[in-house]
């Protein structure tokens, strides 16, 4: 008979990430950073991918961590030659890729009718084409070694957040891109995975552009009380490790998802008087 072995049990146990090649965009910061700090502590072989990486640099140096198991390499998602240099100096230091983690990702907070349309279309290139442009250059290597793609959605992938019309656009299809592809490489045995993140403490809400396309410099929230960085980090490798397909994170995350199935209206009020609430909303 079978027994499901408990998560805690699973993740004590495990090697999955042992000596893996694992590249991961955004990584200068909350979750890309947390989840590449995690993979490395499981003997991973991390490629740190980002526009600056002065503190990633500082933050290894602190942790004795040896040059031979990472490599930083400067990068901005939204351009598609730096995502196809990204590829080919992963491997020309390691060799290959078994693991691609689409995390790089930006926010925006002002109604769409105050909106410059720049600003959607510095979301779509950052957070959907920086996808494409990653799994595009990383699939050949992915598929030899039978490997895995994972993408950062979020809550607002699934669900429309008035005041956010770029982000949860380019959340949706980023969601679309990666679900069509996961079905297209099921045969191939590559796994993809898309987790959708609730409330988490890091830095987004402070570089979310605003209606002209200017950073807002704060956060609505208190991010001391929202889910840390490095528990989002550990379900992400846990996704990844277990090939799961879809993931919501948090309560909030998770009510939002299953109410908006059965009932959308009910949701949609809730959702609203939500973002309402929050300090400074252009709603
Ligand atoms: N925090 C939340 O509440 C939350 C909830 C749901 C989903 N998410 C998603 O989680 C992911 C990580 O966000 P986070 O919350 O950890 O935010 P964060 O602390 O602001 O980190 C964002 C990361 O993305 C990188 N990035 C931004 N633009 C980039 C570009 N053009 N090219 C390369 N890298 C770029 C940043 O690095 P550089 O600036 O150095 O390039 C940084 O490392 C995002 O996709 C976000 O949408 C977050």
């Amino acid at each position: 008979m079978y027994f499901a072995k408990p998560k805690i049990i699973l993740k004590i146990m495990s090697n999955f990430f042992e000596n893996k090649i694992v590249v991961i965009t955004g990584a200068s910061s909350g979750i890309g950073l947390e989840t590449a700090l995690e993979a490395l502590n499981r003997n991973a072989r991390v490629v740190f991918a980002a526009r600056n990486l002065e503190i990633v640099k500082a933050e290894l140096n602190s942790r004795k961590i040896l040059e031979e198991k990472y490599l930083l390499i400067k990068t901005d998602v939204a351009i598609e030659s730096d995502c196809k240099n990204l590829m080919e100096k992963t491997i020309e230091k390691f060799g290959t890729i078994d693991v691609l983690i689409n995390n790089a990702g930006i926010s925006m907070r002002a109604s769409f009718a105050d909106l410059d349309l720049s600003v959607l279309k510095k979301l779509m290139d950052v957070n959907y084409w920086g996808t494409v442009y990653c799994c595009k250059y990383a699939l050949p290597q992915l598929i030899k070694n039978k490997g895995a793609i994972a993408g950062i959605s979020s809550v607002a992938g699934f669900k429309g957040l008035p005041g956010r019309t770029g982000y949860s656009s380019s959340k949706f299809a980023m969601n679309g891109f990666l679900e069509t592809l996961r079905l297209e490489l099921m045969e191939k045995k590559v796994s993809v995975s898309i987790i959708c993140p609730g409330y988490t403490n890091s830095n987004i809400r402070n570089t979310a552009l605003n209606n002209e396309g200017k950073t807002q410099n704060e956060s609505p929230l208190d991010e001391s009380k929202l889910m840390s960085a490095e528990a989002v980090g550990k379900e992400i490798l846990f996704a990844v490790e277990h090939k799961e397909s879809f993931k919501v994170l948090t309560i909030l995350g998770k009510a939002t998802f299953w109410l908006n199935k059965f009932f959308p209206k009910f949701i949609d009020k809730q959702t609203l008087k939500l973002i309402k609430k929050e300090s400074g909303s252009p709603i």
